[in-house]
């Protein structure tokens, strides 16, 4: 009998859960298929609220809806999963899907980065959760390990391959020698590129996921315009020359690290050597490498896009609804008084046309220059806010040297801080 009672104390509850879904595409049908192949899981789709009347529907049409308050004031819906590619459209859908005391799954990382502050007071004011697992790398469970596994302040530093779009595109043109716009277009075809893919080569996409996981990984909320994007459409015949001579290859490496009381963090393109992690890291694979004080560093690698990917992302979330679980921003309860600063020195290769107003005196450190065929090659430690400049000049490439050293600018932390060095 005590037993008995000991068994059903233990035992978590799983809740049978009403699901309405916004967005039928890549995603929304990834997620479909992914529930309907995972019997242990108790939730069901009661309506889907999609766009555009003339697509057809591989289901039955009563299942979807046109209304958007046909699902957020339906009482017997509890969970709202969006997944849609509007992220203006998203944000409202999400506010008023909390409003109305109904959980919400997304896997928008735009809206996400742009509201991510407003969306935690949100669930603080109406006690609904939000997850997002999906949003972050796909199907790398990063959110809940940052908030569950990696529960201390010990984390020095998040980096990786955030964008499984523009590693693909880097692989096909390294790999097979495409150009450019082939890859993309095969990016496209495969489902791995966002709707607009200006998100993903100009680094727009892997920015959004590093605003998400900082709050994740340091509890301190940045807005994406702080953060500093440098894409891979700029990426030169000459540079990839360069990265072939020297047995390297390229990666849109999105990074932060703490320095003292300062959280830094940008991504960029970089010259990745051949023993480096990354290098191995192909196709629409994403990895994160995380540095703690003790644990040292660890790389989770898995698929970062594509429909069956994201949408078991999407399904664990549905999954932790089942009993009951939310985030808690415990970083952020830690008080770390944590700032995030874009003062900061960066080792790179700038490359540019004869006549572009760049010279060695830009540099805080010049170490290097070449010049041949009109085009320029300059190599030295420049700080994060010329970067910024230039990265919305014509015809100037910037790729980070490979295993370069990051430096706080000397007048805002001092010199004891040391180089902090990549992996
Ligand atoms: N694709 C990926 O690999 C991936 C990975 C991680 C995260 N995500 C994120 O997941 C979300 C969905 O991406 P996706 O690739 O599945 O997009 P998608 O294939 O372009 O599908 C978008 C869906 O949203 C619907 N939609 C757009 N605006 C709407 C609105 N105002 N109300 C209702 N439905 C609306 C569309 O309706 P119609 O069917 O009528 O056009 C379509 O079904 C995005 O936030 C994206 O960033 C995508």
């Amino acid at each position: 009998m005590s037993l008995e009672i000991n068994r059903q104390n233990t035992q978590t509850i799983h809740r049978h859960l009403t699901l309405g879904l916004f967005g039928f595409g890549c995603v929304g049908q990834g997620l479909y298929h992914v529930l309907d192949e995972t019997p242990g899981i108790k939730a069901e789709i009661r309506k889907i609220c999609v766009k555009n009347r003339n697509k057809p529907r591989t289901l039955d049409e009563a299942l979807f809806t046109f209304d958007k308050e046909e699902i957020l004031n339906d009482p017997s819906i509890d969970v709202v999963v969006e997944l849609i590619d509007d992220a203006d459209a998203a944000f409202d859908i999400v506010k008023s899907a909390l409003q109305k005391g109904k959980a919400v799954v997304t896997a928008n990382k735009k809206m996400l980065a742009e509201h991510l502050e407003e969306i935690y007071h949100l669930q603080q004011q109406y006690g609904k959760p939000v997850l997002y697992e999906g949003s972050v790398c796909g199907s790398i469970p990063i959110i809940r390990n940052l908030e569950e596994y990696y529960d201390n302040d010990l984390l020095t530093g998040i980096e990786g391959i955030f964008n499984g779009s523009t590693n693909y595109i880097l692989t096909r043109v390294f790999e097979e020698k495409k150009n450019y716009s082939e890859a993309l277009q095969q990016a496209q075809d495969l489902g791995f590129a966002e709707s607009d893919p200006s998100l993903d080569v100009k680094g727009f996409d892997p920015k959004f996921k590093l605003v998400i996981a900082i709050a994740h990984t340091f509890g301190v909320f940045v807005k994406p315009e702080e953060v500093i994007n440098i894409g891979i459409d700029r990426i030169s015949e000459l540079d990839l020359k360069f990265a072939y001579d020297n047995h390297y290859s390229i990666k849109l490496v999105a990074r932060a690290f703490k320095i003292q009381n300062q959280v830094f963090g940008f991504v960029a393109p970089q010259f990745i050597e051949s023993t480096h992690p990354l290098y191995a890291v192909r196709n629409e694979y994403n990895a994160v490498q995380l540095e703690s004080a003790f644990a040292e560093k660890q790389l989770f690698v898995g698929k970062g896009a594509g429909s069956y990917p994201t949408g078991s992302a999407v399904l664990s979330d549905i999954s932790a609804l089942t009993y009951d679980y939310r985030y808690e921003y415990k970083k952020l309860h830690q008080l770390t008084n944590l700032k995030f600063s874009n003062q900061l020195l960066v080792e790179v290769f700038v490359s540019f046309e004869k006549g572009v107003d760049i010279s060695i005196n830009d540099f805080d450190q010049f170490d290097s220059g070449y010049a041949s065929h009109g085009k320029q090659y300059m190599v030295g430690k420049v700080s994060l806010d010329k970067l910024l400049k230039w990265s919305s000049m014509d015809g100037v490439g910037i790729i980070l040297a490979p295993g370069a050293t990051f430096k706080p600018k000397k007048d805002v932390v001092n010199e004891s801080a040391g180089l902090l060095e990549t992996f």
